[in-house]
């Protein structure tokens, strides 16, 4: 095992405070409350500064070190397929489509649940179920999005949710790394 120290504090605090408060308003939480609207103001807030740091962060933490083209998508899922196991340092090309969808549809969620809170918008139907359509995408997101986690996780060997805790990927000496 070789380890590379990849995410930074903020995307661990990040990560995980987004599950956390995206769990309470999704979950716990009476969604015509006043804590529902903070939490979700605080997710946006989250969101914004994480679109931020992916332009002023260091590497890893950069739209612009894992936003993926074409090629690498093809690549990745051609791994995939033929079983050929290749270790990703920062966010592989699959997952990285899947953090620009989850950032996005957080940023509608927040924006039409805003939005129903409006002289202009209150109580007006379509605002409404477009907060729910999107909360929805957003969990059957989350759910592949975790399973996906889990499987690349057992394909190439590496700890992926470990190292969204610990900042560190443990990478087994076997296996060869794409930048
Ligand atoms: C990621 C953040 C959020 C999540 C996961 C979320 C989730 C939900 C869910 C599941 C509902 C119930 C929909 C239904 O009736 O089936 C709801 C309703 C609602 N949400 Fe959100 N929401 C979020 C952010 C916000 C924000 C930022 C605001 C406003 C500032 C907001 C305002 C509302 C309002 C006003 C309702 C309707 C409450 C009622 O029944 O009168 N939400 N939300
Ligand atoms: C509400 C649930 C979740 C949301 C909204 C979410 C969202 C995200 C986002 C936005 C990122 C990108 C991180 C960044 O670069 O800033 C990410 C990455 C990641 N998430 Fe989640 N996540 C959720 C749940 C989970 C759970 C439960 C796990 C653990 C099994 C997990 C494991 C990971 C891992 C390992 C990465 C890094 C993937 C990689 O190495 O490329 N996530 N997630």
């Amino acid at each position: 095992m070789t380890a590379y120290r990849i995410w930074d504090p903020f995307v661990r605090l990040f990560h995980w405070s987004l599950v956390a408060l995206f769990a309470a308003n999704a979950l716990f939480v009476e969604d015509d409350s006043t804590a529902h609207e903070w939490i979700g103001y605080a997710i946006a807030a989250l969101v914004v500064l994480r679109i931020l740091w992916g332009f002023v962060g260091p590497r890893h933490a950069r739209f612009a070190a894992f936003l993926p083209g074409t090629r690498a998508l093809t690549e990745q899922i051609g791994d995939i397929a033929t079983r050929r196991r290749r270790a990703h340092l920062g966010h592989t090309p699959l997952g990285a489509l899947m953090i620009v969808n989850l950032l996005l549809t957080m940023l509608a969620i927040c924006i039409s649940g805003y939005l129903m809170t409006t002289d202009a918008f209150w109580g007006i139907e379509w605002v409404e179920e477009m907060h729910e359509v999107f909360v929805t995408w957003a969990e059957i997101s989350v759910l592949a999005h975790v399973a996906a986690v889990l499987f690349e996780s057992h394909r190439t060997g590496v700890n992926l949710p470990r190292a969204m805790v610990t900042g560190t990927k443990r990478v087994p000496d076997d296996i060869r790394i794409v930048e």
